[in-house]
């Protein structure tokens, strides 16, 4: 028996959980996955309901479990607590050592007319951003500001380079062998370092992976305009969350791309890019794509249900191909109807 621990935390959170457990408990009628859901409080929730955005029992349920799902945190109504949603959000994954976030873009046929850019340019994009989570100017000291001057410290130490950088690699070598750094190395001195770290790695432990190094923002510019040119980019914090947002471009939507965030010491985490989009929670229309893509993340990376993740993939893949689209995508479909169309789909595909 698995236990998953959930979080589906504020906004659109809770809707897109529940929408990808509905998904999990059809597929997994069809195989021999057993699994418990644990449902646990994080962020504004956690704070109305335990006055902390990372309670203790949150802590430990995630300590135990085999793998979590997170929906998003964040919203207006916590923007001046004294501890905020995100401070939860960050103390969780420096709790849980969840150091590499893996955020995969890849365009799918049936969403190449949803793609803001031209069909030849995005057609074939298959890459992973591979973006450090628990290092950099999110969590550096120290950190403040008054009225007159703010600090903020972007710190990072060659062990922290060296795991991610690794993890990058090994990843690389399961899929088109190619390894692209994003870095800013002619400015900052946390590149520099970066810079050093991984072309020591590439050249004495993966020479038989191709590898180069690209300014941010010249990256910023070319993975709009030459997406199919990658395979792995990794990158710091704060690089890979601006350009991973960027990079849903390419896809339609935010509300279309999964993230995994894996651990050496705690179970994986699986969580949409996205945050908690107050603009739409509780009206219905929120594209449940990106956590139940989240969810196949979960099953092939921390339970190896491959045919369970086929299953859902498929599912998906044949909603969309109908033209069933949720507002985000230009489409009037809702929420509910969305997921009731992939529920149905997996129900059909097991019986056919
Ligand atoms: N991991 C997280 O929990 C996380 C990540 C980023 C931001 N946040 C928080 O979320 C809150 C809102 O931030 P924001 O508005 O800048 O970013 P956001 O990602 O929540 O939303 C940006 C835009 O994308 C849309 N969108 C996002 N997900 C969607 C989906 N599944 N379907 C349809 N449309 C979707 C929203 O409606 C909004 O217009 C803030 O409090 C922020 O701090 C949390």
């Amino acid at each position: 028996m698995k236990r998953i621990v959930t979080l589906p935390g504020d906004g659109i959170g809770p809707e897109i959980t529940a929408s990808a457990l509905k998904v999990l408990e059809a597929a997994s009628q069809h195989v021999d996955f057993k699994f418990e859901v644990e449902e646990h409080t994080i962020g504004g929730a956690a704070i109305d309901q335990d006055g902390h955005p990372f309670p203790d029992a949150t802590k430990k349920a995630c300590q135990a479990a085999d793998a979590i799902l997170l929906g998003a945190v964040g919203g207006p109504k916590w923007e001046q607590a004294e501890r905020t949603p995100e401070a939860g959000l960050l103390e969780m994954r420096q709790t849980l050592e969840l150091f590499a976030n893996l955020r995969p873009v890849e365009m799918h046929d049936y969403l190449l007319k949803d793609s803001p850019l031209k069909e030849e340019i995005v057609k074939g994009t298959d890459f992973v951003m591979v973006r450090e989570l628990t290092g950099g100017i999110y969590f550096g000291r120290p950190k403040y500001f008054d009225e007159e001057e703010a600090v903020d410290t972007l710190h990072y130490n060659r062990g922290e380079i060296e795991r991610i950088v690794r993890l990058a690699f090994d990843l690389a070598k399961t899929r088109k062998n190619k390894v692209t750094l994003v870095d800013k190395a002619n400015v900052l001195a946390s590149s520099q370092l970066w810079r050093k770290v991984a072309t020591q790695i590439a050249q004495e432990e993966y020479p038989e992976v191709e590898f180069e190094w690209m300014y941010v923002d010249n990256a910023a510019m070319q993975i709009i305009t030459n997406p199919t040119a990658y395979d792995v980019i990794v990158t710091e914090n704060m690089f890979g969350d601006i350009l991973s947002d960027e990079a849903s471009v390419i896809t339609g939507s935010l509300g279309m791309l999964p993230s995994a965030s894996l651990s050496q010491t705690n179970a994986s985490l699986y969580e949409p890019i996205h945050g908690s989009a107050p603009d739409i929670a509780g009206k219905d229309i929120a594209n449940p794509m990106s956590m139940i893509l989240s969810v196949t993340m979960m099953l092939r990376q921390s339970f190896e249900e491959f045919e369970m993740a086929d299953r859902i993939e498929h599912a998906c893949a044949a909603v969309m191909d109908r033209g069933m689209r949720t507002a985000d995508l230009g489409g009037d479909t809702s929420h509910s109807t969305f997921t009731r169309a992939v529920i149905d789909e997996i129900n059909k595909g097991a019986s056919s």
